[in-house]
């Protein structure tokens, strides 16, 4: 297919081309109904392409023109037999591809790592979790890649599993086996998903990184674009492919697609997807090639720092254009240095944990972006300020992060069931109501439907007073936790 063409941008072009009168939503009618400081921060031309299902525009719900097109040109360049534009980003193709893989009370093996859009498509399909966890870097305290060899057991010990969902590339870039993963998958009649959320850059053709699930074997996969593929925040795609011996339906996946996504979707997104697929598609291998340049130097600088760690993970397939380092060592919390290198340097990164800092460089970094945060660690370590880290000197895991806490209803029925706030520190032993998710990176430390161990309590606490931020619950302070209520008369399970 030809990767030049542009169907949506050329539609949306053609149809604003001219003024004439338009009775339509939306009501601003191009740049002529706006707010004057939204349009002096926004310019006209974002509103001039903030259109809606007319004439020539096609419907992204029932595509025939130039969404089919511009769908068809990404999955021809993503190699994929199907692709759907995602205007609500990969937790909506998340979603959408557990619906689509399992009924209610329908098993489905999912990596612990996952992001809580993974426990929001479990509670809407009433699937029926089974854990299992990554390799544990211990000496990072991170996640890292899915071993094939936990996902064989798990399908061997449980053939009623009927698809399997795993993150890779990890937040912190560390890519699974998928190849391997896929092949073991079908042979146990699973399907294969993979929240690719930080990995649309690997289908840009270079050899520098590990190829896309998709290539790989992975029945579908959702990838946000807008993270690592030059697109607008909140556009993503969703990828298909009737791989052999795959048991996922491409028409399942279009009917779930549409319970989870806008039905008034931004033309705007739509263009941005189309223009980053054709930006890919002409110089996707030269980009990465000058983001891995740039990378390669910003982990050079910062491993001169005395006290700084790069994350080089060997043996565990890694993205290279996510630089990971930590300076626990030398007695910082990842939050603590980044809220420092923002603060005193004005640099923001994209992510922080209680050891670890997370870069995410792209063709759009300089080498003097490197160099400015090599330089500000390099300072704040020399000045090393240590009352301001608040976490004592060297590295300390916090334990418990790879406890396999007991499940005891599935996400669906607790959300559904009647609960009440308990203490933290009286929950152990009660079925959590509520997930409890440090943000980001956005894995949850707590399930709906598991039980609340004593550990889980401490790791929570722990988090807390490391300055942690913790969505999905109702008390942010976690003075509380939401847990299932039970009968009269029984206090715990
Ligand atoms: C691993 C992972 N999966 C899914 C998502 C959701 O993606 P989106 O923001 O595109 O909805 C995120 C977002 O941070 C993520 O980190």
């Amino acid at each position: 297919m030809d990767q030049d063409l542009t169907p949506v941008i050329d539609a949306i072009e053609q149809f604003s081309a001219g003024s004439r009168p338009y009775f339509c939503i939306p009501a601003h009618r191009g740049a002529q109904g706006v707010d004057e400081r939204t349009l002096e921060l926004l310019g006209s031309g974002v509103f001039a392409a903030d259109l809606t299902e007319t004439d020539g525009l096609d419907d992204l719900h029932h595509p025939e023109g130039a969404i089919r097109d511009a769908q068809m040109l990404a999955a021809s360049f993503f190699g994929a037999d199907r692709c759907w534009f995602l205007v609500n980003g990969t937790t909506c193709g998340n979603e959408a591809m557990i619906l689509a893989a399992v009924k209610p009370g329908e098993k489905i093996l999912a990596a612990r790592n996952c992001h809580k859009s993974v426990l929001m498509g479990m509670v809407l399909s009433g699937a029926v979790p089974v854990w299992i966890l990554p390799e544990y870097m211990d000496e990072w305290n991170i996640f890292g890649a899915v071993r094939p060899e936990t996902v064989e057991e798990a399908l061997t010990a449980d053939p009623e599993i009927r698809a399997v969902i795993i993150t890779s590339p990890t937040y912190y870039g560390i890519c699974s086996d998928i190849r391997k993963i896929a092949e073991i998958c079908h042979r146990h009649g699973a399907a294969l998903l993979v929240d690719e959320a930080h990995g649309s850059h690997l289908y840009f053709g270079s050899a520098l990184l590990p190829e896309g699930a998709i290539a790989q074997g992975a029945d579908a996969a959702a990838l946000s674009m807008h993270k690592t593929g030059g697109s607008m925040t909140q556009s993503s795609l969703l990828l298909y492919r009737q791989q052999e011996g795959g048991r996922l339906s491409g028409r399942r996946l279009d009917d779930a697609l549409k319970m989870v996504m806008s039905s008034s979707p931004s033309y705007v997104l739509m263009a941005a997807l189309d223009g980053a697929r054709h930006m890919a598609a002409a110089r996707g291998r030269e980009m990465v090639g000058a983001a891995a340049q740039i990378a390669g130097r910003l982990c050079r600088r910062l491993s001169d720092i005395p006290g700084v760690e790069v994350l080089q993970t060997g043996d565990q397939q890694q993205d290279l254009l996510r630089v990971v380092f930590s300076a626990a060592d030398r007695g910082w919390s990842g939050y603590a240095l980044k809220d420092e290198i923002y603060r005193r340097f004005g640099i923001s990164m994209e992510m922080a944990d209680t050891e670890n800092l997370v870069c995410v460089v792209t063709w759009a970094n300089t080498a003097e972006d490197a160099d400015a945060l090599a330089d500000a660690v390099g300072q704040i370590l020399m000045e090393d300020k240590k009352e301001t880290a608040g976490w004592g000197s060297g590295r300390q895991k916090i334990e418990g992060q790879d406890l396999q806490p007991e499940m005891r209803m599935t996400p669906r029925e607790a959300w559904y069931a009647e609960s009440t706030a308990v203490p933290l520190c009286e929950a152990a032993g009660m079925t959590a109501a509520e997930s409890v998710i440090p943000y980001p990176p956005g894995i949850p430390l707590v399930c709906p439907g598991e039980m609340i161990t004593t550990k889980t309590a401490e790791l929570l606490l722990r988090y807390r007073d490391l300055g942690a931020v913790f969505h999905g619950v109702e008390d942010e302070g976690l003075e509380t936790i939401r847990a299932v209520q039970l009968p009269e008369g029984r206090k715990t399970d």
